[in-house]
């Protein structure tokens, strides 16, 4: 039996990926969770994103999906890999679970020239070290600074990217990211809530700093993935069609979803 790819974020962010992966991948068809009841995962423990992680995944895995993106860097950092080599094999290995980390770490080193690049996420995100280590194996020439914003995805969920609160948090962290090195030339957005934040974000950079979003990237990965993997593939199905799924409420989730999504939508309510 087919059944949709399944993409889960800690809230709205993922849905930036999603919406480069439905660009690329039309024909598929997919289910999105969002956790937002307990938004942010940044700050929280290992043991609690993972738990939350999981209980994400079983849902989906519930609804079917062969496949799940955990287009959340946070998730993808801290509890990814304890899902591929602990849960899954007990669970059901025919099915696949995959990040936003190493896509984009295999892929980063050809944005910059000064091989010095900028890394901005959660705290846990930065606190893991999954960028350092995974850079380190694609690139190992580059030097990776990091930086945890920890007020981004707060003024991200809360509607308050185009405000001067909002200026003010970026440009403090970003100021704070380039005093580490003068010849940082590329800087990775690290967070699938911060493209929401790119005109700010570009604002208070110097221009000629390139600002690299992930959902391109993961979505060509996702193509590139399913093309290596009919055995996967094959259990995909294939109608056009979009499932929104929202731990909070839906009202909330449906207005605010069109500004990360850019289209209108329509979710569900779910309890983990
Ligand atoms: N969007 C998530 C990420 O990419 C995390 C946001 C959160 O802190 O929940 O890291």
């Amino acid at each position: 039996m087919k059944s949709p790819i399944g993409v889960f974020d800690s809230g709205y962010g993922g849905l930036t990926i999603l919406k480069e992966i439905k660009n690329l991948l039309p024909q598929y068809d997919f289910i999105y969770l969002g956790d937002n009841a307990r938004t942010p995962y940044g700050p929280r423990s290992f043991d609690t994103v993972y738990e939350y992680t999981l209980q994400s995944v079983k849902w989906l895995f519930a609804q079917n999906c062969p496949l799940i993106i955990l287009a959340c860097n946070t998730a993808s950092a801290k509890a990814l890999r304890t899902i591929q080599q602990k849960y899954l094999p007990g669970f059901d290995n025919q099915k696949r679970v995959l990040g936003v980390i190493r896509p984009t770490a295999e892929i980063i080193g050809k944005y910059s020239s000064s091989k010095k690049i900028g890394v901005l996420g959660t705290k846990g995100t930065v606190k893991s070290a999954s960028y350092l280590i995974e850079i380190e194996k694609s690139f190992p020439g580059i030097k990776v600074f990091q930086h945890a914003c920890p007020m981004w995805v707060p003024l991200v969920e809360n509607n308050e990217y185009y405000s001067e609160g909002a200026d003010f948090f970026i440009k403090k962290d970003i100021d704070i990211l380039l005093k580490k090195s003068a010849e940082i030339d590329a800087v990775l957005l690290a967070c699938t809530h911060y493209p929401l934040l790119l005109e700010k974000i570009k604002k208070h950079l110097p221009e000629n700093i390139k600002v690299i979003s992930q959902g391109n990237i993961v979505a060509k990965s996702l193509a590139d993935y399913l093309q290596r993997h009919p055995e996967i593939e094959m259990k995909c199905s294939k109608n056009g069609t979009l499932e929104f799924y929202t731990t909070d409420s839906i009202e909330d989730f449906d207005k605010h979803s069109e500004i990360f999504f850019g289209e209108k939508v329509n979710s569900s309510h779910i309890d983990l």
